[in-house]
C-alpha cells in the first residue's frame, strides 16, 4: 500500500473506460478506494476497468456525456448514491477529437473541443462541490503539455482548451480552499494510449520519444502515479499547482 490514507476513499475517475483514466481507476482500487468508473461511448472499456477495480476493491460503472449538464449532475448524484459520498474527483475525460488547423477550423469543432475538455471540468467540479465540502476532498484535473506549448499542428484548439484547464485549476483552487478542498492538475506529455493511436502517426510518436530527454513516451501508469500523489495526504499543502509528467519534454524554471 503506497498511500495508507487513501484506503476507503470514494473516488470518481471520469473517462476511465480507456488509457490514463483506466490505469488511474485501477491504481486507486489497489489502494483500497471505492472507484466510480465512468464511460461515455466505450461501454466495453468501462466494464473491463470495473472488472480490474473489483479485483482489489469496490466500485460502480456510470455513463455520461461530460458535455451535458444534466448527465453530469446525474453522474455525480449516482456516484454519491453508490459510494456514499465523494472524496476525490479526477476530471480526466477529454479528447483532441480531430486535428484541425486554425485556417480551417469549424465553429462546431471549437465548441466540441471546449465542451469536451473544459466545460466537462467545470460541470463535474460544480456538481461535486457540495459533496466535497462535506469530506474536505480534492480535485485533480488532467491538462496537457499542449496547454503550455500550443500542441502539434492541428492541435491548437485542443491546446487552447487545455490551457483553460490549467487556469480553471488555479481559479477553483482559490475559490474552494476556504472549504478545505484542494484542486491540482497533471500535465501529461505524449502518453501511449488510444489517444495517440487515433491522432498521431507511429512516426510522430517515435520522433517525440527521441526528442524527450528521458528517451521514451509516457505510460498511463506514469500519469496515474502523479494523480494519486495529488490526491493523497502527501500533498496536503499543495493546491492550485500542476505536475508535468512528460519525461522532460517541456521544462520551465
Ligand atoms: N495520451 C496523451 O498523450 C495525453 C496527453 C496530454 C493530455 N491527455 C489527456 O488525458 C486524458 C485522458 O486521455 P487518454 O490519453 O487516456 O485518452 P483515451 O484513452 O482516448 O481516453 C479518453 C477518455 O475520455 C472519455 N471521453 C472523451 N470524450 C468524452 C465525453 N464527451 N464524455 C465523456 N467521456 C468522454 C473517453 O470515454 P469513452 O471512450 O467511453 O467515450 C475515454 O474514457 C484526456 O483529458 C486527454 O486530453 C492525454
Amino acid at each position: 500500500m503506497k498511500y495508507e490514507d487513501l484506503k476507503g476513499k470514494k473516488v470518481l475517475v471520469t473517462g476511465s473506460s480507456s488509457g490514463i483514466g483506466a490505469a488511474t481507476a485501477k491504481m486507486f482500487a489497489q489502494q483500497g478506494c471505492c472507484v466510480g468508473v465512468h464511460y461515455f461511448r466505450t461501454q466495453a472499456g468501462g466494464e473491463k476497468t470495473l472488472a480490474e477495480v473489483k479485483k482489489f476493491s469496490d466500485g460502480c460503472l456510470l455513463k455520461a456525456d461530460m458535455r451535458d449538464t444534466k448527465q453530469v449532475d446525474k453522474l455525480i448524484a449516482d456516484f454519491v448514491k453508490c459510494a456514499g459520498g465523494i472524496d476525490i474527483l479526477v476530471n480526466n475525460a477529454g479528447s483532441l477529437i480531430a486535428r484541425q488547423n486554425f485556417a480551417d477550423v469549424t465553429e462546431e469543432y471549437y465548441e466540441d473541443a471546449f465542451a469536451t475538455n473544459v466545460k466537462s471540468v467545470l460541470l463535474a467540479s460544480k456538481a461535486a462541490l457540495e459533496h466535497l465540502k462535506k469530506t474536505k476532498g480534492c480535485i485533480v484535473n488532467i491538462g496537457s503539455v499542449a496547454g503550455h506549448n500550443g500542441g502539434a499542428i492541428g492541435g491548437g484548439i485542443y491546446a487552447s482548451a487545455k490551457a483553460a484547464v490549467a487556469t480553471i485549476t488555479i481559479a477553483t483552487a482559490k475559490e474552494f480552499a476556504p472549504f478545505g478542498i484542494r484542486v491540482n492538475s497533471v500535465m501529461p506529455g505524449l502518453i501511449e494510449t488510444r489517444f495517440h493511436e487515433q491522432f498521431s502517426t507511429p512516426e510522430r510518436r517515435k520522433k517525440v520519444a527521441a526528442e524527450t530527454p528521458l528517451g521514451r513516451n509516457g505510460t498511463a501508469e506514469d500519469v496515474a502515479e502523479a494523480i494519486l500523489f495529488l490526491s493523497s495526504e502527501a500533498s496536503s499543502f499543495i493546491t492550485g499547482e500542476y505536475i508535468a509528467v512528460n519525461g522532460g519534454l517541456y521544462m520551465r524554471a
